[in-house]
């Protein structure tokens, strides 16, 4: 590679579609996972592209990309028109989909119902839920009714408020055991892979290897069996304050800004749309349209003058 970077990624055409037992067996092999967010078929191409393992279209959607202050804003139908869109656009990587809040808290039934519409509806594999406790229970259900469940600990953005804000999490010891046995949950309920947010990295990595399930890291270090970013955080598509775990790997909202102002720019000169931009109409076709409308004009203006006044 010009960079100098040495590729570890698997060029398109040789790769096969992620399963739960490969993804378990990376995880084994201690092969680091590599996870995005996805909410559109652009960004859901660019996923294949670069040769991620899973995709999420969460509901970080709410803020990224639908304009929201909160994740606990967005709705199924919001979740689900993104979702379908995100699954157009991938072949390869596990795609989960992220259950919004209010889907699944209040019994197993509404769990297993609106797990089961993400799945028929998006097309995605998986499901994803958030935090401990009662969640551990729905997980199961939803597990039981046959869908792959990934959870999510640490800082769970759905209960943020609860959580005292948007802070890291199971700085005490008492709050990482708490962690750890919600965690303990979450695997005996069936899931498959659990995402630690915001967390210690000693913390999360002490867990992370008491635990047979894939652990999944966004700012809770390297000690899980792999990682995930918000698309528009690493892409630099996001603007204001950024989390101190994200990693921006590009500016591409100063691109885009600087692409349409030139745009703008150039509409207003005139230099746009130049020769290169035009389709070309043969010379004859063109004369004859001419004299066509010309005639037309001629006649109307003559049709004018004889309309008798009334
Ligand atoms: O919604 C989301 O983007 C997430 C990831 C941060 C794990 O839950």
């Amino acid at each position: 590679m010009s960079s100098g970077v040495r590729s570890h990624t698997v060029p398109q055409a040789d790769r096969v579609a992620m399963t739960l037992p490969r993804l378990h067996e990376m995880k084994e092999n201690g092969e680091p996972i590599v996870m995005v967010t996805a909410y559109d078929y652009p960004s859901a191409t660019v996923a294949e592209a670069a040769g991620v393992d899973l995709v999420l279209v969460g509901d970080s959607a709410a803020n990224v990309v639908l304009g929201y202050e909160r994740t606990d804003l967005v709705s199924m139908e919001e979740m689900i028109m993104l979702g379908k869109a995100v699954r157009r656009g991938l072949r390869t990587p596990l795609m989960i989909a992220d259950m919004p809040m209010g889907s699944y808290e209040a019994s197993d039934e509404l769990a297993v119902l609106s797990a089961q519409r993400l799945i028929k509806e998006t097309g995605a594999q998986t499901v994803k839920l958030e935090a401990g406790g009662v969640s551990a229970r729905r997980a199961k259900a939803i597990v039981e009714a046959g869908i792959p469940v990934m959870g999510h600990l640490g800082l769970t953005p759905q209960t943020a408020t609860a959580l005292g804000g948007y802070k890291a999490q199971g700085k005490s010891a008492a709050a990482a055991i708490r962690m750890y046995e919600d965690a303990l949950a979450l695997q005996e309920a069936g899931c498959f892979a659990i995402v630690f947010e915001a967390v210690p990295a000693e913390i999360a990595a002490t867990i992370a290897e008491r635990l047979d399930v894939v652990t999944i890291g966004i700012g809770a270090g390297a000690g899980t069996s792999g990682q995930v970013l918000v698309f528009h955080d690493l892409l630099g598509i996001t603007t204001g304050h950024m989390a101190k775990f994200v990693k921006q790997y590009a500016d591409v909202h100063a691109e885009m800004t600087t692409a349409v102002a030139r745009y703008a720019e150039e509409v207003r000169g005139g230099s746009f749309p130049g020769p290169e931009h035009v389709y070309a109409i043969d010379e004859e076709e063109l004369a004859e349209f001419r004299r066509h409308v010309d005639d037309e004009a001629l006649a109307s203006a003559k049709s004018w003058e004889w309309e008798p006044l009334s």
